[in-house]
Parts: structure tokens; C-alpha cells; sequence
């Protein structure tokens, strides 16, 4: 959508992942807070999203949305207030349904009231689920209405459609969103976050600048993934071009996850100005590789090891080729691992990484002289 938001990917936090519907403004505030001593907002997450359960059971006399007078007692105003003033943007969430997920009321048929207060309380961001739709009602009219009430306010406010795929919505959904889902729900643990992946492979094409496939949020931090899975989570995400929204616990980050998440070189290829998706490019059984162009010319790649443990291969080589990159064999290119934020030299041809059991490695290749199609290659 050519609205001037996301340019590149959103990055920020969303309550759902840690929280489900169990929150309230407290936990809200000092999420704000933690995203700042964390060191998260400094490495750029900065939408604050309150996901489903804000609201009351019912609309108000007037028919506007309320927030929860047993959770939110202060309202969303005075929150988006403290929110804005820890130099953050706040997000909200509603439905394209009659209901949200949870049972509260959804915005079908109230678009414009509804983008109206979202503006009035100074929303910069709505997550719109799909919920309590009839079949009748096409996802795309359901959709495009919230997305012209939004226009409507003239507030700027970033819209994530959550419609987890249906309809194929990257055919059609780059013109109105964002972002949009490209799957069901993502859970923490290893074969929902492959699940969630093998849904967004070769989707890329569909990806530009305003417009990202949303493979859905991150479950760096919680428990169900491992250390390795989680670093899978992440760099995979982030190459693909996905809004990068945190859903952990912040009041119990460990440092594993903070290092993760504040891996400095993996979120800048997610904020890459070429702003071109990567895409799987090669695959052998469970060992894949995915690629994508940068700005300066350079490839981010990602080595994924998808065996499963007990395998009696606990480490895979994985060798990424030039010429699968869009490089002459010849070519003399610098590899660096950004994770570990060091140079490992400099290759020509192939570069070759040991990689442990759903585990990833994440490098950059940078030639060291502008080689034909050196500009141009997609990962399609
Ligand atoms: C759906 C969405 C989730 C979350 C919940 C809230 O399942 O896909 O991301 O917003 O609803 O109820």
C-alpha cells in the first residue's frame, strides 16, 4: 500500500504471542518501558501493538468501541498518550467480522466509526483479523472497506491485515495493506514455524516496499523453541522480508533472545533500502538456502538445517553457489556471519557452512568488484 508506511518491514511487539488475551494497561505500560531498557526500541522495534481482549463486550451507547473498563480502566487515549510519549507508536487490533477472535466486537459494518476512534485515540498501527466473517461476505470487500475508512481519517496508520491466507491475499492485498498473513497461526514450536515458513516460500515476487508477506510473528523467547530454533525463527523472518513483531515476555528476556532479537546486521538486511524479498533458492532434502539482494549490491543468505534431531547427522555442510546468487564463478566475493558480526574471509565460487541440527547461519557475500548481473538478480 503507497501510504508511506513500511517502506521497509514493521518492527515492534504485539501482546499475543506472550500474553493471549490476559492483559491489561499496566502490563501494557510496562512493556513501553522494557522495550526501551531492553535495548529493543534501539534496534529499531518501535510499534507497540495491543492485540485482541482491549475492548469491552459490548459497543457503547453511541456504538463506538470502548476499551475494557475492568483492564483498562484509564482508556486507550491516556495509553496511546504514554505510549507516543516514550518516543514509541501504538498499535491496535480489530476484526473484519462481527466478532474479534476472542468474542469482543468486531469493526464489519462500523469501518469508518471505527477507523474514526482508532485516529481520534492515535493509533498509528491496526492488526485486522478475520473472524466471525460470513462466507458470504468476500474477504476482499471486507478488507478494501476497513482499508478506505482508514484512508479516510487521514491519520497515517499502518494496516496489517490478519487474514492467515485466505484468499490469496498477496494477488490482491499489496494495493490496500501493508502487510498481510500468509498463514494460519504460528505456535512455538518447530513444526508450526515450518508450517508458517513453507506457506510463505515463493511468495516473494509479491513483496515490495508498502507490501510484505507476513509468515506471521516471532516466537524468539518463548519456551518450545530451542536457542537454534529460535535464531531460525529470526534470520529466516527477517530475509524474507517479514515485519519483524516480537511476542515474548520482555519482563523475562533472557540473553539468549535479547541477542537474537538486537543481532544488529540480521535486522538491517530486513530494513534493506532495495527492499527485496529473499526466497528459498536451493534445497536438498532438509538442508536449504535462502538468498536475496541488498542495496549495495551484496547477497544476504541464510543456511537452514532442517534435520531432525536423532538424526545421525548432527551438523550439515551447506554450500551456497555464485551462480545460484546471480555471481560468475570467477567472482572474488567477501563472506561475513552477522550473527557473529565477523568476517570469514574471502571465496570465490561457493562459500561452504557447518550448520547444527534447526539451526541456521546467516552471511552476507559482498563482491569485491561489480560483476555482470550483479545488480539485477531476484530470487525468482
Ligand atoms: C487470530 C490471529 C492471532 C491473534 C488472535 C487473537 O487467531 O491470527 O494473531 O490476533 O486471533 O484472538
Amino acid at each position: 500500500l503507497d501510504n508511506g508506511l513500511a517502506r521497509t518491514p514493521a518492527l515492534g511487539y504485539n501482546t499475543w504471542n506472550a500474553y493471549g488475551g490476559d492483559i491489561n494497561e499496566d502490563l501494557i505500560r510496562a512493556t513501553a518501558d522494557l522495550l526501551i531498557s531492553s535495548g529493543l526500541k534501539k534496534a529499531g522495534y518501535h510499534y507497540l501493538v495491543i492485540d485482541d481482549a482491549w475492548s469491552n463486550l459490548q459497543r457503547d451507547d453511541k456504538g463506538r468501541l470502548e476499551s475494557n473498563s475492568d483492564r483498562f480502566p484509564s482508556g486507550m487515549k491516556a495509553l496511546a498518550d504514554y505510549v507516543h510519549s516514550k518516543g514509541l507508536k501504538f498499535g491496535m487490533y480489530s476484526d473484519a467480522g462481527s466478532h474479534t477472535c476472542l468474542g469482543y466486537p468486531g469493526s464489519r459494518y462500523h469501518e469508518e466509526e471505527d477507523a474514526q476512534t482508532f485516529a481520534d485515540w492515535g493509533v498509528d498501527f491496526l492488526k485486522y483479523d478475520n473472524c466471525w466473517a460470513p462466507a458470504s461476505d468476500w474477504v476482499i470487500d471486507r478488507y478494501s472497506a476497513m482499508h478506505a475508512a482508514l484512508n479516510k481519517t487521514g491519520r497515517p496508520i499502518l494496516y496489517s491485515m490478519c487474514d492467515w491466507g485466505v484468499g490469496d491475499p498477496w494477488l490482491w492485498a499489496p494495493k490496500i495493506a501493508n502487510s498481510w498473513r500468509t498463514t494460519g497461526d504460528i505456535s512455538p514450536n518447530w513444526e508450526s514455524m515450518l508450517r508458517c515458513l513453507d506457506n510463505t516460500i515463493g511468495l516473494s515476487e509479491f513483496a515490495k516496499p508498502g507490501a510484505w508477506n507476513d509468515p506471521d510473528m516471532l516466537e524468539v523467547g518463548n519456551p518450545g523453541l530451542t536457542e537454534q530454533e529460535q535464531r531460525a525463527n529470526f534470520a529466516i523472518w527477517a530475509i524474507l522480508k517479514s515485519p519483524l513483531i516480537v511476542g515474548t515476555d520482555l519482563r523475562r528476556l533472557s540473553r539468549a533472545a535479547r541477542n537474537i532479537l538486537t543481532a544488529e546486521e540480521v535486522v538491517a538486511v530486513n530494513q534493506d533500502k532495495l527492499g527485496v524479498a529473499g526466497d528459498l533458492i536451493w534445497k536438498r532434502g532438509p538442508t536449504e538456502v535462502y538468498a536475496g539482494p541488498l542495496e549495495d549490491g551484496s547477497r544476504a543468505v541464510v543456511l537452514f538445517n532442517r534435520h531432525t534431531s536423532g538424526t545421525q547427522y548432527p551438523l550439515s555442510n551447506i554450500t551456497v553457489q555464485w551462480q545460484d546468487l546471480g555471481f560468475e564463478d570467477e567472482l572474488d566475493a567477501t563472506v561475513r556471519d552477522l550473527f557473529a558480526r565477523k568476517d570469514l574471509g574471502t571465496f570465490s565460487g561457493s562459500w561452504t557452512g557447518i550448520v547444527g541440527l534447526h539451526d541456521v547461519r546467516m552471511v552476507k557475500i559482498s563482491p569485491i568488484k561489480t560483476a555482470p548481473r550483479y545488480k539485477d538478480w531476484r530470487p525468482w
